[in-house]
């Protein structure tokens, strides 16, 4: 997904100064530990499953253990579900669903999801200290963009519990024909690691105020500040079994879920090969599906457009959030008259602007990939590029001087003279790796970034309006962004075309996804 582009210049307000390293753990029972952060914090951090708004052990025991990827170290073990603990889970939100729930009033149903929204941002500095550490994003991103996103898309669809209306459609006097919006049910939601609590709102906010219940999985590589969230589910007042959060491993955890014939819509964000698992489980008994999966989005700079704009939104585009982003412009195609002079003044800017350090430091702008397997997967496609024969005008390499060396870092790296055949112009790398590719003429542009499997985000940088927005038309996406990069707006809907996905999140149509339109004909005078 995105990043709040907007707000990236305007959080360097308050921060934490911050020492990794010395993390003190103390154990307080089974399903809660007690542990001090790198920047001093110091927390119960939630360890089971909750269940029922209850804290519940896996059925067999087994664990996650929670990596810091700026060094590497253990920072606590949770547990793992198990397809029993689906079953238990989707037992409580079914339970829920067809008791309190469905009889709360949506104006009640609202003002609990406000109380949550308000609860995230009392505990935004914790919940913003935990994400940075399990998932190595820079601290003051954590809470000035994530954490404010998690809790105004809570707020926005609060606002929607007690506006999401049927129609009466006049048919003639004979008839009385109406629809009620009805939630569709107990739905899964399947969790990435780049923005946990990000896209956990995104898919609790809609579903919650259609008045579906939810058992929800996060990401085994962060699992850990969902579950200081959910506490705060439960201190909101939601009613037992409305929200339950498991941790679990996809293959275990999340495809029971997307089997479980007791769900009856599955929302996912992850990559496109996991998506397209999902579908098919999802066929076993026909689960409404909304899925966002992977991007190769490409930037388009013109001749004619403001060269350092361009400049600069393209460094946001690829490199915020370690590149880690479904959105990422990954693609910057250039026109022929401006491309050496965009390549060596973009290369200047990334240079200056990427400063890569441990996430907690107020200076930092790129932090460590989250996980081991990503930093290889990225170093990888470095090669790939060596190979193929790109030209590496930058980076490409891991980057070893944070702390005592240790930590996924990498590079900023830049490919020139990429061609459209290979590996690294078509598959998504995920990382702050970039390829820039020149083309002659507008066909030529939109024939490039129409070249791809892929239909999520899409940019284009020129001064011309006319041209603006019949490339805006042309384009092969779900969003554009013109003179600008990864906009991202709860009030707006976002999603893709092609591989990318199906149906849309955030905005009025993020609704969609959550509720039936049940129709109703009443007999007024037709008789027999
Ligand atoms: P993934 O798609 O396998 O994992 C995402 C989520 O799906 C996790 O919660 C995982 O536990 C779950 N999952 C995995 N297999 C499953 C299955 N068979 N049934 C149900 N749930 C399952 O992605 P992964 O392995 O973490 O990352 C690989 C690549 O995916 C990345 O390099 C990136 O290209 C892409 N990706 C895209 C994201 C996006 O925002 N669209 C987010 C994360 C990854
Ligand atoms: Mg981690």
């Amino acid at each position: 997904m995105l990043s709040r582009s907007l707000s990236l210049f305007s959080y360097r307000l308050c921060h934490t100064s911050i020492r990794p390293i010395a993390i003190h753990t103390r154990k307080m029972s089974d399903l809660s530990i007690e542990l001090t952060a790198p920047n001093g914090k110091t927390y119960s951090q939630p360890t089971g499953l909750f269940i029922n708004n209850e804290w519940v052990a896996s059925s067999k025991g087994n664990k996650i253990t929670s990596i810091s990827p700026t060094d590497e170290s253990e920072i606590a073990s949770v547990h793992a579900a198990e397809p029993e603990d689906v079953d238990k889970a989707v037992e409580a939100a079914r339970a829920a669903f067809k008791g309190p729930w469905r009889d709360m009033s949506p104006t009640e149903r609202g003002d609990l999801m406000f109380k949550l929204s308000q609860l995230v941002s009392d505990n935004a500095e914790l919940l913003a200290t935990i994400e940075t550490w399990d998932n190595g994003k820079p601290y003051q991103v954590a809470l000035n963009e994530d954490l404010a996103e998690v809790a105004g898309c809570l707020k926005y669809y609060a606002g929607y519990a007690d506006k999401v209306h049927g129609q009466v459609i006049d048919t003639g006097a004979a008839k009385l024909a109406y629809t009620i919006r009805e939630p569709v049910g107990v739905c899964g939601q399947i969790i990435p690691w780049n923005y946990p609590l990000g896209m956990a709102a995104w898919k609790l906010g809609p579903a919650l105020a259609c008045g579906n219940t939810i058992v929800l999985k996060a990401a085994e590589q962060t699992p850990l500040s969902i579950l200081v969230f959910a506490n705060l589910i439960k201190e909101a007042g939601f009613p037992p079994g409305v929200v339950n959060i498991l941790n679990g491993q996809g293959r275990v955890a999340g495809a029971a879920i997307a089997q479980h014939l007791g769900i009856d819509k599955i929302a996912f964000t992850g990559s496109t090969a996991t998506g397209k698992e999902i579908m098919k489980s999802a066929a076993i008994n026909m689960k409404n599906i909304t899925l966002e999966t992977g991007g190769k989005s490409p930037l388009m700079v013109f001749d004619d457009a403001d060269l350092d704009q361009a400049v600069k939104w393209s460094h946001i585009g690829i490199m915020s959030n370690m590149g880690q982003i479904c959105t990422a412009t990954s693609r910057i195609l250039v026109q022929e008259g401006v491309y050496d002079k965009f390549v060596e003044a973009f290369k200047e800017h990334v240079g200056k602007t990427s400063k890569i350090g441990d996430p907690f430091s107020e200076e930092t702008f790129q932090g460590p990939q989250v996980t081991k397997a990503q930093y290889d997967r990225v170093l990888s496609y470095i090669e790939a590029g060596k190979s193929e024969g790109a030209t590496l005008a930058m980076g490409g390499e891991a980057y070893k001087n944070v702390g005592d060396g240790k930590g996924f870092f990498v590079s900023p790296t830049i490919f020139t003279h990429v061609k459209a055949n290979m590996r690294v112009f078509r598959e998504e790398v995920f990382g702050p790796f970039v390829v820039i590719v020149s083309f002659k003429d507008e066909e030529e542009a939109l024939e490039k970034a129409n070249d791809t499997t892929y239909g999520l985000g899409s940019a284009v940088f020129t001064k011309d309006v006319v041209k603006a927005h019949r490339i805006a038309r042309k384009v092969e996406a779900g969003m554009v962004w013109i003179n600008s990069s990864q906009d991202s707006d709860f009030r707006i809907p976002f999603g893709g075309v092609k591989q990318s996905g199906i149906g849309r999140e955030l905005g009025e149509a993020g609704l969609e996804a959550y509720s039936n339109k049940k129709a109703v004909h009443v007999n007024l005078g037709t008789w027999l």
